[in-house]
């Protein structure tokens, strides 16, 4: 079955002080690089879009041409918020595409295990996230800092990128949305709403997003640890 890659990267990164995720040097290579290199060496993925700003856009094609990848990589541009760019990078591919996997710019740790298991996973129920286990004990809280309630722990999990998604699905649920769209966080949240059944896989704890500079010293550490493995 045919798998295509979208991969968000058109955000302004404005809670790491303006610096663009994608090609935030790590490690000694960008981190839009580390991905694709995990997405090519996981022989799940044929086809791969990076959505990218009218601000990286040519930095984004030119990192996407030295990468000399054996799969094809398109670049696009994306919209104002990431459920939009999302799916101008989903209306980009193949009529021949009938899994989508969306990975964020701002998750560098991607492995090439990760996504075998989230293909392996949309395979068996055709629309999947991957989730790790929630460590804190989490809080609902009103405006003015008053606890409202406290969910049971052990029935939640904290919700990462990749997560892959019959295109056939996903397109359904973009026409029931419709304006709805752009407050959507993830993908997953719109199929639910949309009442298709979504699972969930286990992520991986190193998979962590890129979001303050903290992220980045973790992220950094990781990925220097691991090359030198
Ligand atoms: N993204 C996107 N288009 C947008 C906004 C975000 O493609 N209009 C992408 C980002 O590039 C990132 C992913 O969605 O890979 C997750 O978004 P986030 O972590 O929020 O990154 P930024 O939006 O760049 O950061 P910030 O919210 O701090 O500005
Ligand atoms: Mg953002």
């Amino acid at each position: 079955m045919t798998c295509g890659a979208v991969i968000p990267a058109a955000g302004r990164g404005q809670r790491l002080g303006g610096r663009d995720k994608a090609l935030l040097p790590l490690a000694g290579r960008p981190a839009l690089a580390w991905i694709l290199e995990a997405l090519a060496h996981s022989g799940q993925i044929d086809e791969i879009v990076v959505v990218a700003s009218q601000a990286n856009a040519a930095a984004i094609e030119s990192l996407c041409q030295v990468s000399k990848l054996w799969i094809p990589v398109r670049v696009t541009f994306g919209g104002a918020e990431r459920a939009l760019s999302v799916r101008a990078g989903v209306e980009c591919l193949s009529p021949s595409v009938k899994l989508v996997l969306i990975h964020d710019a701002a998750r560098p740790l991607l492995t090439p295990e990760l996504v075998q298991r989230a293909v392996a996973m949309a395979h068996r129920h055709g629309a999947v996230v991957a989730a790790v286990p929630v460590v804190d004990t989490i809080k609902q809280v009103s405006a003015d800092g008053r606890v409202v309630t406290t969910p049971e722990r052990s029935t939640l999990v904290a919700a990462q990128t990749p997560q892959v998604f019959r295109l056939d699905w996903l397109r359904e649920a973009y026409c029931r949305v419709g304006a709805g769209l752009a407050t959507v966080t993830d993908e997953a949240t719109l199929l639910e709403r949309s009442g298709f059944p979504v699972y969930i896989f286990p992520g991986d704890p190193e998979n962590i997003k890129l979001t303050t500079p903290f992220d980045v010293t973790i992220a950094e550490l990781l990925l220097d640890y691991r090359s030198r493995k």
